[in-house]
C-alpha cells in the first residue's frame, strides 16, 4: 500500500461539509462527528497536502468555542439524534461539554510553518488565547500550575488504567464495567453543570502527564505565534506559564525517573506504567540523562514497552495490560507520533525511526485501523481511522 496515497484518499472520504464549514470524521462508521484533538491531528496531516483543508479544520473547531474559552471535545454538526452513540449524553445540544488534550496551538503553528500566512494566525489567535487562558485558570483552582481534567475522556484515553484508582476500579476489568463507571461520572458532571473546579473537587480530579506535557509544548508554540503577530507581552506570559507547569510537573509528578499522573487534592501519584511516561519527552521536560534512562530501562525493555509492535499504551508487565483492551495495551499511531517526536527531541533518531517503521508495518499488515494488538499486529476498533495519516508527519 502506498501510505501517502491511502491517507489522502481516506482524508477525502472522511471529509464532511456543513454550511461554510469543513471537517474530517475520524471514522465514517464508528466516529461520525468531529473530535477536538482528532481535528488537530487532522490539521497536522492535512498541512502536508491540503493547507486550505487544514485551515478549514481549525476554523470549524474555533467556531464552536464556548463563552468561557473551552473547546468541546465533540461537535456533532448533524445527526446528533440519529444514533445512540454513547457520548451523546454529554448534557448539551450540538457539542459535548468537556474538552480534550490542547493540541490546537501545535496544529496552527505547523500550518504557519508551511505557508507563513500571518492573516490566518491573526484570525485564530484570539480563540487560542481564550482557550489556553481558560485551562490555566479554570483547570488549576489551587494554583499549583498543573492542569486538571474532570473526566477520563478529557485525556483522550478513555479507559486507560491511569484512571482506575481515581475511579475506584480494579486493574482487571471489562470494558462494560469501565463504561458503566464513566457513565456514572458523566451523570455527576451533568449534576455539577460541568463547572470544572467544582466538578473536579467533588468527583474526579486528575492531573494527567500527557495532558500537561501537551499543554507545555503548546504554550511554547502559542508564545511563538503571539510573537509573530507582535503580541510580545502575551508571548512572554505564555512562556512563563509553560515554565511554571514544567517545574510543577518535576516537583509533583517525578519520582525515580518517571513522571506519574496524580489524583486528588493531595496529588497522590498513580503508579501505573503507560505510554504516558514518555509524553514529557514531547515537551522537553526531561533532562537528557533522565531521557536516556527512560528509553533504556523502559521503552527498550521487552518486558515493558518493547513489544513485537511498539509502543503498547500500557506496559506489558502491568496487571491491567490487555492487548485488545482499547487504551489498556493496544498500540495507537497517535501515541506513537508523540513518542516519535519526543525521541527526536533527545537525538534518539534510530529508535524514532523504528517506531515509524513499526507504525507503517502495522498499517501495511492490518489497514488504517483505530488501534492494534501490540503482540500480533492485529487491527482493532474502528475502520478507516484517520490517525494512521500521522505517519506522514513522522519526518
Ligand atoms: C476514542 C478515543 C479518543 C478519540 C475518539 C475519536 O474515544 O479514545 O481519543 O478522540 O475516539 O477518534
Amino acid at each position: 500500500m502506498d501510505l501517502k496515497l491511502a491517507s489522502r484518499q481516506l482524508f477525502l472520504m472522511n471529509r464532511r461539509h456543513k454550511d461554510k464549514f469543513q471537517y474530517t470524521v475520524p471514522s465514517p462508521t464508528s466516529y461520525p462527528y468531529q473530535w477536538f484533538w482528532d481535528s488537530c491531528f487532522h490539521a497536522v496531516v492535512l498541512s502536508h497536502f491540503n493547507i486550505t483543508g487544514a485551515k478549514k479544520e481549525i476554523l470549524s473547531l474555533v467556531s464552536k468555542q464556548f463563552d468561557n474559552g473551552m473547546f468541546p471535545h465533540m461537535i456533532y454538526w448533524e445527526n446528533q439524534n440519529k444514533t445512540d452513540f454513547p457520548p451523546i449524553k454529554w448534557g448539551k445540544k450540538g457539542t459535548s461539554t468537556i474538552t480534550q488534550p490542547p493540541m490546537i496551538a501545535h496544529a496552527v503553528w505547523q500550518i504557519f510553518q508551511k505557508d507563513a500566512d500571518t492573516n490566518f494566525i491573526k484570525l485564530v489567535y484570539p480563540h487560542l488565547y481564550h482557550f489556553y487562558k481558560y485551562l490555566l485558570t479554570e483547570r488549576d483552582p489551587h494554583e499549583k500550575h498543573l492542569i486538571g481534567i474532570m473526566n477520563p475522556d478529557e485525556s483522550g484515553e478513555d479507559n486507560s488504567p491511569r484512571f482506575d484508582l481515581p475511579l475506584n476500579l480494579p486493574p482487571i476489568q471489562t470494558l462494560e464495567r469501565n463504561t458503566k463507571r464513566r457513565f456514572k461520572l458523566i451523570k455527576q458532571n451533568i449534576e455539577c453543570k460541568f463547572d470544572a473546579p467544582f466538578c473536579m473537587r467533588n468527583f474526579f480530579w486528575v492531573k494527567d502527564v500527557p495532558f500537561n506535557s501537551i499543554m507545555v509544548e503548546n504554550l511554547r508554540l502559542l508564545s511563538q505565534i503571539a510573537e509573530k503577530i507582535g503580541k510580545v507581552g502575551d508571548a512572554s506570559y505564555f512562556t512563563k506559564k509553560a515554565d511554571d507547569i514544567s517545574e510543577a510537573m518535576r516537583e509533583l509528578m517525578l519520582e525515580d525517573g518517571i513522571f506519574w499522573s496524580t489524583y486528588g487534592e493531595d496529588y497522590k501519584k498513580i503508579k501505573v506504567k503507560t505510554w504516558a511516561i514518555f509524553a514529557p519527552l514531547f515537551a522537553k521536560i526531561v533532562k537528557p540523562e533522565e531521557a536516556k534512562k527512560l528509553v533504556d530501562d523502559h521503552l527498550l525493555n521487552k518486558k515493558e514497552f518493547w513489544a513485537n509492535f511498539p509502543v503498547p499504551t500500557t506496559s506489558l508487565d502491568e496487571l491491567s495490560f490487555n492487548p485488545q483492551g482499547l487504551w489498556r495495551g493496544p498500540t495507537w499511531i497517535g501515541t506513537n507520533w508523540f513518542v516519535y517526536k519526543g525521541l527526536q527531541n533527545y537525538g534518539f533518531q534510530d529508535i524514532a525511526e523504528e517506531i515509524k517503521e513499526t507504525s507503517i508495518a502495522l498499517i501495511q499488515k492490518s489497514g488504517l485501523r483505530e488501534h492494534f494488538n501490540p503482540l500480533t499486529g492485529e487491527g482493532l476498533g474502528a475502520q478507516n481511522f484517520t490517525w494512521g495519516g500521522l505517519v506522514i508527519d513522522m519526518t
